[in-house]
Protein backbone atom coordinates (compact mmCIF):
# COMPACT_ATOMS: atom_id res chain seq x y z
CA UNK A 1 0.00 0.00 0.00
CA UNK A 2 1.05 3.65 -0.66
CA UNK A 3 1.32 5.40 2.25
CA UNK A 4 4.97 5.59 3.00
CA UNK A 5 5.00 2.78 5.70
CA UNK A 6 7.02 -0.66 5.36
CA UNK A 7 10.01 0.00 3.07
CA UNK A 8 11.34 -3.03 4.98
CA UNK A 9 8.83 -5.42 6.59
CA UNK A 10 7.88 -4.14 10.30
CA UNK A 11 9.03 -5.55 13.58
CA UNK A 12 7.78 -5.32 17.15
CA UNK A 13 5.87 -7.15 19.21
CA UNK A 14 1.85 -8.56 19.57
CA UNK A 15 0.08 -9.38 22.61
CA UNK A 16 -1.64 -12.34 20.91
CA UNK A 17 0.51 -15.70 20.45
CA UNK A 18 1.41 -15.40 24.56
CA UNK A 19 -1.23 -13.50 26.55
CA UNK A 20 -4.18 -14.26 24.42
CA UNK A 21 -6.98 -12.06 25.72
CA UNK A 22 -5.66 -12.10 29.22
CA UNK A 23 -3.94 -8.44 27.98
CA UNK A 24 -4.14 -5.54 30.16
CA UNK A 25 -2.45 -1.93 29.74
CA UNK A 26 -0.02 -2.36 32.73
CA UNK A 27 1.34 -5.13 30.36
CA UNK A 28 1.27 -3.28 27.19
CA UNK A 29 3.53 -0.43 29.11
CA UNK A 30 5.69 -3.04 30.64
CA UNK A 31 6.36 -4.52 27.42
CA UNK A 32 7.32 -0.80 25.78
CA UNK A 33 9.46 -0.30 29.12
CA UNK A 34 11.18 -4.28 28.05
CA UNK A 35 11.76 -3.21 24.61
CA UNK A 36 13.64 -0.35 25.35
CA UNK A 37 15.85 -1.59 27.96
CA UNK A 38 16.22 -4.87 26.80
CA UNK A 39 17.44 -3.23 23.64
CA UNK A 40 15.59 -4.89 21.43
CA UNK A 41 14.05 -1.69 20.45
CA UNK A 42 17.17 -0.37 19.03
CA UNK A 43 17.15 -3.13 16.77
CA UNK A 44 14.22 -2.19 15.09
CA UNK A 45 11.18 -3.73 17.05
CA UNK A 46 9.44 -0.72 17.57
CA UNK A 47 5.48 -1.43 16.79
CA UNK A 48 4.04 -2.53 20.17
CA UNK A 49 0.84 -4.22 19.36
CA UNK A 50 -2.56 -4.95 21.05
CA UNK A 51 -4.39 -7.49 19.97
CA UNK A 52 -7.61 -8.74 19.90
CA UNK A 53 -10.13 -8.44 23.59
CA UNK A 54 -8.71 -4.87 24.52
CA UNK A 55 -12.49 -3.14 24.00
CA UNK A 56 -15.88 -3.41 25.69
CA UNK A 57 -18.17 -6.06 23.79
CA UNK A 58 -20.55 -2.37 23.65
CA UNK A 59 -20.42 0.88 21.58
CA UNK A 60 -21.09 3.74 23.07
CA UNK A 61 -24.17 6.04 22.87
CA UNK A 62 -22.23 7.60 19.99
CA UNK A 63 -21.28 4.14 18.24
CA UNK A 64 -17.66 4.92 19.06
CA UNK A 65 -15.41 1.80 20.46
CA UNK A 66 -14.42 2.00 23.96
CA UNK A 67 -11.75 0.64 25.84
CA UNK A 68 -12.41 -1.74 27.95
CA UNK A 69 -12.40 -0.52 31.42
CA UNK A 70 -11.71 -2.88 33.67
CA UNK A 71 -8.43 -3.57 31.86
CA UNK A 72 -7.86 -0.55 29.65
CA UNK A 73 -8.99 2.23 32.81
CA UNK A 74 -6.68 4.92 31.25
CA UNK A 75 -7.81 4.83 27.69
CA UNK A 76 -6.10 4.00 24.21
CA UNK A 77 -5.20 7.41 24.14
CA UNK A 78 -2.63 7.56 27.18
CA UNK A 79 -1.19 4.56 26.47
CA UNK A 80 -0.38 5.63 22.73
CA UNK A 81 1.13 8.79 24.25
CA UNK A 82 3.48 6.78 27.19
CA UNK A 83 4.61 4.27 24.20
CA UNK A 84 4.94 7.30 21.52
CA UNK A 85 7.05 9.10 24.92
CA UNK A 86 9.73 5.74 24.59
CA UNK A 87 9.86 6.16 20.42
CA UNK A 88 8.18 3.28 20.05
CA UNK A 89 4.54 2.89 17.99
CA UNK A 90 1.40 1.61 19.12
CA UNK A 91 -0.92 -0.89 17.36
CA UNK A 92 -4.66 -1.98 17.72
CA UNK A 93 -6.72 -4.96 16.16
CA UNK A 94 -10.34 -5.25 15.16
CA UNK A 95 -11.99 -7.10 12.15
CA UNK A 96 -13.76 -6.94 9.13
CA UNK A 97 -17.00 -8.14 10.73
CA UNK A 98 -19.23 -8.12 13.45
CA UNK A 99 -17.40 -9.23 15.75
CA UNK A 100 -13.65 -9.88 16.53
CA UNK A 101 -12.74 -13.44 16.54
CA UNK A 102 -12.27 -13.43 20.49
CA UNK A 103 -16.34 -12.58 19.95
CA UNK A 104 -15.32 -10.54 23.10
CA UNK A 105 -15.40 -7.24 21.11
CA UNK A 106 -17.29 -5.64 18.36
CA UNK A 107 -16.04 -5.28 15.07
CA UNK A 108 -15.74 -2.51 12.42
CA UNK A 109 -17.83 -3.55 9.61
CA UNK A 110 -20.14 -0.66 8.72
CA UNK A 111 -17.79 1.56 11.31
CA UNK A 112 -14.80 1.99 9.32
CA UNK A 113 -14.99 5.26 8.78
CA UNK A 114 -15.93 6.28 12.26
CA UNK A 115 -13.35 3.54 14.08
CA UNK A 116 -10.48 4.73 11.46
CA UNK A 117 -10.97 8.10 12.80
CA UNK A 118 -10.98 7.05 16.54
CA UNK A 119 -8.14 5.34 16.00
CA UNK A 120 -6.01 8.27 14.59
CA UNK A 121 -7.49 10.38 17.11
CA UNK A 122 -5.86 8.16 19.78
CA UNK A 123 -2.88 7.86 18.15
CA UNK A 124 -2.44 4.41 16.52
CA UNK A 125 0.25 3.60 14.33
CA UNK A 126 -0.56 -0.09 13.13
CA UNK A 127 -3.80 -1.69 12.93
CA UNK A 128 -4.33 -5.34 12.32
CA UNK A 129 -7.49 -6.25 10.79
CA UNK A 130 -9.52 -9.70 11.03
CA UNK A 131 -11.87 -11.01 8.63
CA UNK A 132 -14.23 -13.27 11.73
CA UNK A 133 -17.69 -13.27 11.97
CA UNK A 134 -18.51 -10.99 8.71
CA UNK A 135 -21.31 -10.68 6.72
CA UNK A 136 -19.90 -13.60 4.16
CA UNK A 137 -19.21 -10.72 0.95
CA UNK A 138 -15.45 -11.05 -0.06
CA UNK A 139 -12.97 -9.59 1.58
CA UNK A 140 -11.80 -7.98 -1.74
CA UNK A 141 -14.79 -5.57 -0.97
CA UNK A 142 -14.57 -5.24 2.62
CA UNK A 143 -10.91 -5.00 2.99
CA UNK A 144 -10.95 -1.80 1.23
CA UNK A 145 -13.30 0.24 2.82
CA UNK A 146 -11.18 0.13 5.71
CA UNK A 147 -8.04 1.01 3.57
CA UNK A 148 -9.71 4.06 2.46
CA UNK A 149 -11.20 5.08 6.14
CA UNK A 150 -7.47 5.01 7.29
CA UNK A 151 -6.26 7.32 4.14
CA UNK A 152 -8.91 9.52 5.02
CA UNK A 153 -7.46 10.10 8.73
CA UNK A 154 -4.21 11.52 7.14
CA UNK A 155 -2.34 9.32 9.65
CA UNK A 156 0.18 6.80 8.05
CA UNK A 157 -1.02 3.72 9.68
CA UNK A 158 0.32 0.49 9.00
CA UNK A 159 -2.48 -1.43 7.48
CA UNK A 160 -1.95 -5.55 8.72
CA UNK A 161 -4.75 -7.82 6.55
CA UNK A 162 -5.65 -10.64 8.72
CA UNK A 163 -7.03 -12.70 6.27
CA UNK A 164 -5.94 -15.86 4.58
CA UNK A 165 -8.31 -18.35 3.24
CA UNK A 166 -9.86 -18.95 -0.41
CA UNK A 167 -9.65 -15.36 -1.36
CA UNK A 168 -5.13 -15.73 -1.76
CA UNK A 169 -5.31 -11.90 -0.08
CA UNK A 170 -1.30 -12.21 -1.85
CA UNK A 171 -2.66 -11.41 -5.09
CA UNK A 172 -4.59 -8.78 -4.55
CA UNK A 173 -3.13 -7.37 -0.70
CA UNK A 174 -0.64 -4.66 -2.20
CA UNK A 175 -2.80 -2.17 -3.02
CA UNK A 176 -4.98 -2.62 0.04
CA UNK A 177 -2.38 -3.10 2.82
CA UNK A 178 1.15 -3.35 4.11
CA UNK A 179 0.68 -7.14 4.85
CA UNK A 180 -1.15 -9.80 4.35
CA UNK A 181 -1.57 -13.80 6.14
CA UNK A 182 -1.06 -16.48 4.32
CA UNK A 183 -1.52 -18.93 6.92
CA UNK A 184 -4.11 -19.80 9.24
CA UNK A 185 -3.13 -19.15 13.21
CA UNK A 186 1.02 -20.28 14.07
CA UNK A 187 1.00 -22.31 17.30
CA UNK A 188 4.52 -22.80 19.48
CA UNK A 189 5.74 -26.11 17.73
CA UNK A 190 8.06 -27.52 15.11
CA UNK A 191 5.15 -28.83 12.79
CA UNK A 192 3.06 -25.26 13.42
CA UNK A 193 5.95 -23.32 12.52
CA UNK A 194 7.31 -25.22 9.51
CA UNK A 195 4.19 -25.33 8.05
CA UNK A 196 3.58 -21.93 7.88
CA UNK A 197 6.54 -21.06 6.53
CA UNK A 198 5.87 -23.61 3.91
CA UNK A 199 2.75 -22.62 3.24
CA UNK A 200 4.37 -18.64 2.88
CA UNK A 201 6.65 -19.37 0.42
CA UNK A 202 4.39 -20.17 -2.17
CA UNK A 203 3.67 -16.68 -2.26
CA UNK A 204 7.17 -15.16 -2.44
CA UNK A 205 6.56 -13.49 -5.91
CA UNK A 206 4.10 -11.26 -4.26
CA UNK A 207 6.00 -9.55 -1.07
CA UNK A 208 7.70 -6.14 -2.18
CA UNK A 209 8.52 -2.95 -0.30
CA UNK A 210 5.23 -1.56 0.86
CA UNK A 211 3.42 -4.89 1.14
CA UNK A 212 4.80 -7.97 2.88
CA UNK A 213 3.47 -11.60 3.26
CA UNK A 214 3.14 -12.86 6.81
CA UNK A 215 3.26 -16.35 7.71
CA UNK A 216 1.89 -15.05 11.45
CA UNK A 217 4.04 -13.74 14.21
CA UNK A 218 6.98 -15.33 16.05
CA UNK A 219 6.49 -17.98 18.80
CA UNK A 220 10.28 -17.81 19.90
CA UNK A 221 10.67 -17.66 23.54
CA UNK A 222 7.34 -19.24 24.30
CA UNK A 223 8.50 -22.72 25.20
CA UNK A 224 7.61 -25.01 22.95
CA UNK A 225 10.17 -25.66 20.85
CA UNK A 226 14.30 -26.27 21.40
CA UNK A 227 16.43 -23.63 20.62
CA UNK A 228 17.65 -24.54 17.54
CA UNK A 229 14.11 -24.83 16.40
CA UNK A 230 13.50 -21.42 17.15
CA UNK A 231 16.52 -20.69 15.72
CA UNK A 232 14.66 -22.22 12.24
CA UNK A 233 11.90 -20.63 12.84
CA UNK A 234 13.47 -16.86 13.13
CA UNK A 235 16.09 -17.69 9.98
CA UNK A 236 12.54 -18.20 7.97
CA UNK A 237 11.05 -15.33 8.79
CA UNK A 238 13.86 -13.28 8.26
CA UNK A 239 14.77 -14.57 4.68
CA UNK A 240 10.81 -14.75 3.84
CA UNK A 241 10.76 -11.01 4.60
CA UNK A 242 8.11 -12.00 7.12
CA UNK A 243 6.91 -9.23 9.80
CA UNK A 244 8.93 -9.78 13.10
CA UNK A 245 6.72 -9.28 15.26
CA UNK A 246 7.88 -10.85 18.48
CA UNK A 247 4.84 -13.21 20.51
CA UNK A 248 7.04 -13.93 23.63
CA UNK A 249 6.75 -12.13 27.19
CA UNK A 250 9.64 -9.65 26.99
CA UNK A 251 9.07 -8.22 30.37
CA UNK A 252 11.13 -12.11 30.94
CA UNK A 253 13.01 -12.61 28.18
CA UNK A 254 15.93 -14.97 28.59
CA UNK A 255 19.09 -14.84 27.26
CA UNK A 256 18.45 -17.67 25.27
CA UNK A 257 15.44 -16.12 23.44
CA UNK A 258 17.80 -12.44 23.09
CA UNK A 259 20.43 -14.12 21.31
CA UNK A 260 18.13 -15.21 18.78
CA UNK A 261 15.66 -12.46 18.17
CA UNK A 262 18.55 -9.88 18.58
CA UNK A 263 21.35 -11.36 15.97
CA UNK A 264 21.67 -8.23 14.10
CA UNK A 265 23.20 -9.96 11.06
CA UNK A 266 19.92 -12.00 10.53
CA UNK A 267 17.91 -8.93 11.14
CA UNK A 268 19.80 -6.86 8.76
CA UNK A 269 18.78 -9.56 6.07
CA UNK A 270 15.09 -9.26 6.75
CA UNK A 271 15.42 -5.38 6.28
CA UNK A 272 17.59 -5.39 3.86
CA UNK A 273 16.88 -2.94 0.95
CA UNK A 274 16.15 -4.84 -1.73
CA UNK A 275 13.57 -6.34 0.31
CA UNK A 276 12.75 -9.47 -2.18
CA UNK A 277 11.71 -13.06 -0.65
CA UNK A 278 14.03 -16.17 -0.55
CA UNK A 279 12.92 -19.31 -2.38
CA UNK A 280 13.04 -23.20 -1.66
CA UNK A 281 15.49 -23.38 -4.61
CA UNK A 282 16.03 -27.25 -3.69
CA UNK A 283 13.98 -30.58 -1.97
CA UNK A 284 15.71 -33.28 -1.24
CA UNK A 285 14.05 -35.71 1.21
CA UNK A 286 14.06 -33.57 4.52
CA UNK A 287 16.72 -31.84 3.25
CA UNK A 288 16.42 -27.71 1.75
CA UNK A 289 18.05 -25.17 0.38
CA UNK A 290 16.30 -21.88 0.70
CA UNK A 291 17.72 -18.66 -0.78
CA UNK A 292 17.14 -15.29 -2.58
CA UNK A 293 19.00 -12.05 -3.37
CA UNK A 294 20.32 -9.17 -1.52
CA UNK A 295 21.48 -6.24 -2.25
CA UNK A 296 25.20 -5.42 -3.35
CA UNK A 297 25.19 -8.35 -5.38
CA UNK A 298 24.64 -10.64 -2.56
CA UNK A 299 22.77 -13.39 -1.77
CA UNK A 300 21.48 -15.31 1.14
CA UNK A 301 21.17 -18.78 2.10
CA UNK A 302 19.48 -21.26 4.34
CA UNK A 303 20.27 -25.07 4.66
CA UNK A 304 17.72 -26.43 6.77
CA UNK A 305 17.22 -30.21 7.52
CA UNK A 306 13.66 -31.07 8.86
CA UNK A 307 14.21 -34.46 9.51
CA UNK A 308 14.90 -37.04 12.49
CA UNK A 309 18.54 -37.92 11.04
CA UNK A 310 21.89 -35.60 12.50
CA UNK A 311 24.71 -35.06 10.60
CA UNK A 312 23.43 -34.68 7.03
CA UNK A 313 25.63 -32.89 4.39
CA UNK A 314 23.73 -30.23 2.12
CA UNK A 315 25.26 -28.45 -0.57
CA UNK A 316 24.40 -24.84 -2.15
CA UNK A 317 25.25 -24.94 -5.80
CA UNK A 318 25.67 -21.29 -7.27
CA UNK A 319 23.55 -22.21 -10.08
CA UNK A 320 20.53 -23.37 -7.69
CA UNK A 321 20.68 -19.71 -5.56
CA UNK A 322 21.34 -17.12 -8.35
CA UNK A 323 25.39 -16.85 -8.11
CA UNK A 324 27.14 -16.52 -11.60
CA UNK A 325 28.75 -19.89 -12.33
CA UNK A 326 32.72 -19.88 -11.51
CA UNK A 327 31.94 -17.18 -9.23
CA UNK A 328 34.42 -17.51 -5.76
CA UNK A 329 32.69 -16.23 -2.97
CA UNK A 330 33.06 -14.73 0.74
CA UNK A 331 30.58 -16.68 2.90
CA UNK A 332 29.26 -15.43 6.84
CA UNK A 333 28.07 -17.65 8.91
CA UNK A 334 25.36 -15.39 10.42
CA UNK A 335 24.74 -17.90 13.57
CA UNK A 336 28.54 -18.28 14.03
CA UNK A 337 29.57 -14.89 13.39
CA UNK A 338 32.52 -15.85 11.41
CA UNK A 339 33.78 -14.98 7.81
CA UNK A 340 34.61 -18.83 6.71
CA UNK A 341 38.07 -18.64 6.22
CA UNK A 342 38.46 -20.16 2.76
CA UNK A 343 36.62 -18.93 -0.73
CA UNK A 344 33.96 -21.01 -2.11
CA UNK A 345 33.40 -21.75 -6.04
CA UNK A 346 30.78 -22.85 -7.39
CA UNK A 347 29.30 -24.41 -4.43
CA UNK A 348 28.59 -24.23 -0.72
CA UNK A 349 28.52 -27.82 1.36
CA UNK A 350 27.88 -28.61 4.97
CA UNK A 351 26.68 -30.94 7.28
CA UNK A 352 23.43 -29.76 9.24
CA UNK A 353 21.87 -31.89 12.10
CA UNK A 354 18.05 -32.76 12.96
CA UNK A 355 15.63 -29.51 12.74
CA UNK A 356 18.51 -26.89 12.74
CA UNK A 357 19.69 -24.84 9.62
CA UNK A 358 22.67 -23.30 8.49
CA UNK A 359 22.35 -19.52 7.47
CA UNK A 360 25.31 -17.49 5.27
CA UNK A 361 25.39 -14.81 3.25
CA UNK A 362 27.88 -15.12 0.46
CA UNK A 363 29.43 -12.08 -1.36
CA UNK A 364 31.05 -12.64 -4.72
CA UNK A 365 34.85 -11.51 -4.88
CA UNK A 366 35.74 -11.96 -8.13
C1 LIG B 1 -7.25 -14.73 14.72
C2 LIG B 1 -5.89 -14.23 14.29
C3 LIG B 1 -4.92 -14.29 15.45
C4 LIG B 1 -5.47 -13.45 16.61
C5 LIG B 1 -6.85 -13.96 16.98
C6 LIG B 1 -7.52 -13.05 18.00
O1 LIG B 1 -7.25 -16.09 15.03
O2 LIG B 1 -5.40 -14.99 13.21
O3 LIG B 1 -3.65 -13.81 15.06
O4 LIG B 1 -5.52 -12.10 16.23
O5 LIG B 1 -7.71 -14.00 15.84
O6 LIG B 1 -8.79 -13.52 18.37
Amino acid sequence: LANGLSKTPPMGWNSWNHFNCQINEKIIRETADALVSTGLAKLGYTYVNIDDCWAEINRDDKGNLVAKKSTFPSGIKALADYVHSKGLKLGIYSDAGYFTCSKKMPGSLGHEFQDAKTFASWGIDYLKYDNCYNDESKPTVRYPVMTQALMKTGRPIFFSLCEWGDMHPAMWGAKVGNSWRTTNDINDSWESMISRADMNEVYAEFARPGGWNDPDMLEVGNGGMTKDEYIVHFSLWAISKAPLLLGCDVRNVTKETMDIVSNKEVIAVNQDSLGVQAKKVRMEGDLEIWAGPLSGYRVVVVLLNRGPQQHLAITANWDDIGIPPKSVVQARDLWEHKTLERYFVDKLSATVDSHTCKMYVLKPVA
